[in-house]
């Protein structure tokens, strides 16, 4: 690593130390105004999502082969088998804080319970459940004791649909035919508080709990979200909610695409003609109409590990969908699916690392930003932080390049890949920067403008 490198990471570790821990005022009970709540969310743009189960001794998605068997697929059965030879020996909750901040990672989201209603914590209200495997410890517990020592926001996935509980679904039928859950039996109100329950215990027990990930599916008004919301924000005020349990949360969660629009309050983000997979992104809206949301996104094609799926996204691919994302002002939310034994494959190591590196040197232009003035143009993105305008190359001109729509008068030009000013001329037609022959960074290059 250049020394460049080293004192660029000791300068960035020490401003987002700082950044990621808003102040929280002292508050009355169950209060915590949104913008508060939502600051260290705001600035911290990039998470590492965690899909872990029994599921991965199989090589096979979470949860669906049971809900959509293919034909020659694991059985419901089999699947159902499989925590009694779950012992991820190699388990560290260390080495998964260790690689997020390589990544450049500022928080993480576990799946404390997938579709398939096994927990991965010490549920008082299950047997079904990590405690009663090999392994025998609450992985949830370790991840969260140590995001505490060492202050990495922690969120927990908690799935609503649960294929394995009694008062969901009739479990005497196979899964498939049941797993959108039954709410017309009369023991569904036995599976409402079998929720409210273990929510309980995960918002108190674990320390602070940064996010709370629904994945409610389809239907979501079969779970009495504002119930469960209130409840959640009666346990911890400051925790945030997704917009995946049937009532509108902090933030809402395109899955596996990047919104073409900046996403704006009342907008739809789920389901077919969604608004945010409609339209293009001409026109930044008014910080006030703004919706927060999160991109979540797999390496390859699948949430949980899986040896079989090579299509791994390359490390620029990654490093231009945490641009895009940012662009317009959302976070990203990567996965990884760490296999059997506990540890994560060399291959998403190698990506985020190298994203990781990527944001040592141009984190400035990522972490605590907006979305840029400067929308629709494919050649760049552009991001926002106090007078500061970022340009995010993609596509690099050979001689220079000339940006419209910058109004402000600029004072400055600098690369950040080499602290390099670069000679630029603002007039009518448009700011003209004159450019290096090749573009500093093969991945993106970033010039930050500074603005009077
Ligand atoms: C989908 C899938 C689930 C995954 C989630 C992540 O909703 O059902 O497997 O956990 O996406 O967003």
């Amino acid at each position: 690593m250049s020394a460049y490198i080293a004192s660029r990471r000791q300068f960035l570790r020490r401003s987002l130390a700082t950044a990621s821990l808003p102040f929280i005022p002292h508050l009355a009970f169950g209060e915590c105004p949104e913008d508060v709540r939502t600051a260290w969310y705001r600035a911290a743009k990039f998470g590492m999502f965690i899909h872990w189960g029994p599921y991965s001794l199989a090589s096979v998605e979470a949860s669906w082969p049971i809900m959509t068997p293919k034909p020659g697929g694991i059985s419901e059965a089999e699947y159902v088998a499989l925590h009694k030879r779950f012992n991820p020996v190699n388990y560290d909750p260390d080495s998964f804080i260790d690689l997020a901040r390589a990544a450049g990672q500022q928080y993480m989201v576990f799946t404390t319970k997938h579709h398939d209603g096994f927990c991965m914590f010490d549920s008082a209200y299950t047997d079904y459940k990590i405690t009663n495997t090999p392994y025998g410890k609450d992985i949830v517990k370790q991840l969260a004791d140590a995001c505490a020592r060492r202050s990495m926001p922690l969120g927990l996935y908690y799935s609503p649909p649960d294929l394995h509980h009694p008062g969901f679904r009739d479990t005497s039928r196979p899964a498939s035919e049941t797993w959108h859950g039954q709410p017309e039996r009369p023991e569904w109100p036995t599976y409402l508080q079998y929720m409210q329950l273990q929510l309980t215990e995960l918002l108190t027990r674990y320390g602070d709990v940064k996010v709370i990930w629904f994945d409610g599916l389809d239907h979501q008004e079969k779970y009495d979200g504002r119930r469960v919301l209130d409840m959640i924000r009666t346990l911890q005020p400051a925790t945030l909610v997704n917009d995946r349990i049937g009532v509108p949360g902090d933030f809402v969660t395109p899955e596996q695409f990047i919104p073409k629009v900046i996403p704006t309050k009342g907008m739809r983000a789920h389901g077919p003609g969604a608004d945010l997979e409609k339209g293009s992104p001409l026109s930044a809206p008014r910080q006030a109409d703004f919706q927060l949301w999160e991109t979540c996104m797999t390496i390859n094609d699948t949430w949980a590990y899986n040896a079989h799926d090579h299509h791994y996204k390359s490390a620029q691919d990654l490093i231009r969908a945490l641009v895009e994302v940012v662009s317009r002002g959302g976070n990203f939310l990567l996965n990884v699916g760490p296999q059997p034994d506990g540890t994560i494959q060399a291959e998403f190591q190698e990506r985020l690392r190298r994203v990781g590196d990527w944001l040592t040197v141009n984190g400035e232009s990522i972490y605590g930003t907006t979305f840029g003035p400067i929308q629709g143009n494919a050649g760049f993105r552009t991001t926002a932080k106090d007078n500061v305008l970022f340009l995010h190359v993609f596509d690099w001109p050979s001689a220079s390049l000339t940006i419209t729509g910058v109004k402000p008068k600029v004072v400055s030009a600098r690369l950040l890949s080499n602290n390099q000013r670069l000679v630029f001329q603002q007039s009518d037609s448009g700011l003209q920067i004159t450019l290096p022959p090749q573009a500093p960074d093969k991945d993106v290059s970033v010039i930050a403008l500074r603005m009077l």
